[in-house]
């Protein structure tokens, strides 16, 4: 398929990522992993938290799908450019089923979406221009940092939870592998204040994403 898009196909392609992530069309190609447990009725105070936390991780998704796409979109090598698509492709899991459990927990996905999208995508497409090194070095980063965040949500989510936390368990299992791939691949470690201004940045968006 890559050989045969034109520059035009691929903003068309990139725009349709863009739409899909931003107004939750995202469909899972995995079962949700949520729905092998039973679906417990929370306190309200607690469903809201629950909701709180998984609305932080939707948004995750869509900074992880934006970055990708944004680093795909410059990538000098093809071969880069798919490995950053498929990488995309393996989000759009976490994207589904994080938006399934806001429906579930009566609740809705971040309406700064669209912003959360544009301010990722063009993070990445400026990270893509350093080198493919680089872009392998933000993977690398970028997972590692959300797999210790949904770390911290597995302490914070309500005991009773048990769907959030299935789903949580099994994208931090995802991510710890992504970071290993492109690890494996060849990534540069990003030199400071790299890593600390990407951890400033999620730190933002998790307090504006709780609420927003
Ligand atoms: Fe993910
Ligand atoms: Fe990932």
């Amino acid at each position: 398929m890559e050989r045969t898009l034109t520059p035009l196909d691929r903003i068309l392609v990139d725009a349709q990522n863009a739409l899909d992530t931003v107004f939750g069309s995202a469909r899972a190609e995995r079962p949700n992993p949520g729905l092998g447990e039973a679906e417990v009725v929370l306190e309200d105070a607690e469903r809201r938290h629950a909701a709180g936390l998984m609305r932080i991780n939707h948004v995750g998704e869509v900074c992880a799908q934006a970055l990708y796409v944004g680093q795909a979109a410059v990538a000098r090598d093809a071969a880069t450019r798919r490995q950053l698509l498929a990488a995309a492709q393996e989000e759009t899991d976490h994207l589904a089923w994080c938006a399934d459990r806001l429906r579930e927990l009566d609740s809705r996905p971040s309406r700064l979406n669209p912003l959360w999208y544009a301010g990722s995508y063009a993070i990445g497409a400026l990270a893509g221009l350093r080198g493919d090194g680089w872009n392998l070095g933000f993977v690398v980063e970028t997972e590692r940092q959300v797999e210790a965040h949904l770390d911290q949500h597995l302490r914070q989510l309500p005991e009773a939870d048990t769907r959030s936390r299935a789903i949580l368990a099994t994208m931090k299992a995802d991510e710890a592998r992504h970071a290993d791939n492109a690890q494996a691949q060849g990534a540069r470690v990003l030199p400071p204040p790299i890593p600390a201004l990407m951890a400033a940045a999620s730190k933002l968006m998790k307090t504006v994403a709780y609420r927003l």
